[in-house]
C-alpha cells in the first residue's frame, strides 16, 4: 500500500516558508532522526557491540538513529564482573561509535536485580551493600562522566499489578532508600547527565504506573536528583494501552522529563499483512503520543532489527517487534513512525513526487461546547483523481470520539484513522471528500487534534 501520509501543518508551514522565501519548499525529513531532530527530539535504538562487525546492521544504526543506548555492554555484570574490577572495553567502543556518528548515548543501567554479578547477590550487610552500590556508581557513572546525556539510574524497582516494591537484594538488604541513595550517587558522579527512571508495564496508567508516579512526586518535593523517567514500551500488537499519552503528560507535570526507552511492539509469528498494519496503528499510536508532549524528549526502539530482537528468547512464538525485519527492510511501522514524526517515507504519489495523484486535508471545528466539540475534515485530491484516501486524526489528551459520519473510522490509542464510508471513495482532479465527527472532552482540551492525510 502507499503510505503517503502529509500533515496539514507541516504542508502549511512548508507552503508558507516557499511562498516568503521565493525558494522551492523543503523536503520532510526522510529518516527518523532528521525528523526527530526536526521536532527537537532524538530517535535511538540499543545497539550490541557484538553486532558492529555487521555492515547492513552499521549503515541502518548509522542513517536512521541519532541516540544510541548499549544493550547490555553498560550493565553490572560487564562492568564490574568482580568486586572492585572493571571493565569498560565493549561500552566505550559503542560511545566511541556513536561519538563518531553525533549520536547522543543514553547510559543502561546502573541498578537493576538482572544481570548482576552473584558476588552482589551474596552480601548481607546494609552498610556493605550501600558501599559497594555507591562505588560501582561512582566508578561506572565516573567513566563516561561528559559522554552520556542520560543515565537510567534504577531499573525495573517495582512490581506489575501491585505496584509494590520488587523483591531484590538492595530491597532486601539496604530497603526503601536504596533508590534515593543511587540517585544522589550518580549525580555526584555525572552531574551532566540527566538521572532517569526505567521501569516496563508504565506506558500507561495502572497500579506500577502510579507507584512510579507517587515516588517521582516524593523526589521533587524532597529534592532527590532525579530529572527524567523512562516508559520501557514493552508492548503487544493490538493491546497498546489507549492512555499513554495522558500518562506521558502527568510524569510530565510534576517537572521531569519523559522518553520511551526501550519501544518494541510483539506479535505471534509469523507476521502477516494483517498483523503488520495493527502494529503500524500501534507505533504510531506511541509515537504520537510522545510528538504530542513537549517533555517527552525521545524515542528508543529496543533493536534495529527482528533478527537479533530479546523477544523470541523470552517469549516462545512471539516476535517481528521492530521496525526493519531480518533483512533490515523497513516495515509499515517504520513508515507509520516516520510519519508520527512529521517525516515522509518518499512513497509514490507523495505531494511534490513525479506522478502526483494525493490528496491534502484540512481540519475544521465547526462547534464547540465546555467538554467537547465537533469538527470536519475536508480531504481534496490534486491534479489527478485518487480511487480511495485515509486521514489519520490523532486526539489530544483526553479527547475521544463519539460519532463519526461519512467515513469509517479505527481507533488505536489516540490515533483514529479513517477511510471513505464506500461511496465517497472516489474523488476526481482538484474536488473534495469530507466527513465528520462529534469528539467528547472530559477535561475541557477542545483543542484541534493532529490530522494527516494520504493515499492507501
Ligand atoms: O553474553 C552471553 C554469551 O556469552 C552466551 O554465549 C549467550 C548464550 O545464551 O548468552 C549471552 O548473554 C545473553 C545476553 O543477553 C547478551 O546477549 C544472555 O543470555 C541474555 O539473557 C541477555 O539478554 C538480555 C536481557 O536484557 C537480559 O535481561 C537482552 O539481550 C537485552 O535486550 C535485555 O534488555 C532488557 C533491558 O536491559 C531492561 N528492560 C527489559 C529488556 C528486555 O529484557
Amino acid at each position: 500500500m502507499r503510505r503517503a501520509l502529509t500533515s496539514v501543518l507541516g504542508a502549511a508551514t512548508l507552503l508558507l516558508a516557499g511562498l516568503v522565501a521565493g525558494a522551492p519548499p523543503a523536503a520532510a525529513a526522510s529518516t527518523l532522526k532528521d525528523a526527530a531532530a526536526a521536532t527537537g527530539r532524538v530517535f535511538g535504538t540499543a545497539a550490541a557491540q557484538s553486532h558492529m562487525g555487521e555492515s547492513a546492521y552499521v549503515n541502518t544504526l548509522n542513517r536512521e538513529f541519532n541516540q544510541l543506548t548499549p544493550e547490555n555492554e553498560m550493565k553490572w555484570e560487564t562492568t564490574e564482573p568482580s568486586r572492585d574490577s572493571f571493565d569498560y572495553s565493549a561500552a566505550d567502543q559503542l560511545v566511541q561509535h556513536a561519538r563518531s556518528q553525533g549520536m547522543e548515548v543514553r547510559g543502561h543501567t546502573l541498578v537493576w536485580h538482572s544481570q548482576l554479578p552473584s558476588w552482589v547477590e551474596g552480601i548481607s550487610s546494609r552498610t556493605e551493600l550501600l558501599e559497594v552500590m555507591r562505588n560501582h556508581i561512582a566508578n561506572v557513572a565516573g567513566h563516561f562522566r561528559g559522554d552520556l546525556t542520560t543515565w537510567d539510574v534504577v531499573n525495573e524497582a517495582f512490581e506489575d499489578g501491585t505496584g509494590a516494591r520488587r523483591d531484590t537484594v538492595f530491597q532486601r538488604v539496604i530497603g526503601d532508600g536504596y533508590i534515593e541513595e543511587a540517585f544522589r550517587a550518580a549525580r555526584a558522579a555525572d552531574p551532566t547527565a540527566k538521572l532517569c527512571y526505567n521501569d516496563y508495564n508504565i506506558d500507561g496508567r495502572n497500579a506500577k504506573s502510579d507507584a512510579v508516579y507517587a515516588m517521582v512526586q516524593d523526589f521533587k518535593r524532597r529534592g532527590v536528583p532525579i530529572d527524567c523517567v523512562g516508559l520501557q514500551g514493552h508492548l503487544i500488537v493490538g493491546s497498546v494501552p489507549g492512555d499513554v499519552q495522558a500518562n506521558i503528560q502527568r510524569f510530565a507535570d510534576l517537572g521531569v522529563d519523559v522518553y520511551i526507552t526501550e519501544l518494541d511492539i510483539r506479535m505471534q509469528t509469523p507476521p502477516n499483512s494483517q498483523k503488520l498494519a495493527q502494529q503500524a496503528a500501534d507505533y504510531r499510536s506511541v509515537v504520537s503520543a510522545c510528538v504530542a508532549v513537549t517533555r517527552c524528549k525521545g524515542i528508543t526502539v529496543w533493536g534495529i532489527t527482528d533478527k537479533y530482537s530479546w523477544i523470541p528468547d523470552v517469549f516462545e512464538g512471539e516476535g517481528a517487534a521492530l521496525l526493519f525485519d531480518d533483512n533490515y527492510n523497513k516495515k509499515p511501522a517504520y513508515d507509520a513512525s516516520l510519519e508520527a514524526l512529521g517525516g515522509d517515507p518518499g512513497d509514490p504519489g507523495d505531494p511534490g513526487d513525479p506522478g502526483d495523484g494525493d490528496v491534502t486535508c484540512t481540519y475544521t471545528r465547526t462547534s464547540q461546547w465546555n467538554n467537547g466539540f465537533n469538527g470536519q475534515v475536508t480531504i481534496t485530491a490534486g491534479s489527478s483523481a485518487v480511487s480511495s484516501w485515509t486521514a489519520v486524526l490523532t486526539m489530544r489528551s483526553g479527547q475521544s470520539i463519539q460519532a463519526l459520519w461519512n467515513g469509517t473510522p479505527s481507533t488505536s490509542g489516540s490515533v483514529v484513522t479513517v477511510k471513505p464510508a464506500g461511496w465517497n471513495a472516489n474523488i476526481p482532479a482538484g474536488a473534495s471528500a469530507s466527513f465528520g465527527f462529534t469528539a467528547s472532552a472530559p477535561n475541557g482540551d477542545v483543542s484541534d487534534p493532529g490530522l494527516a492525510c494520504g493515499t492507501p
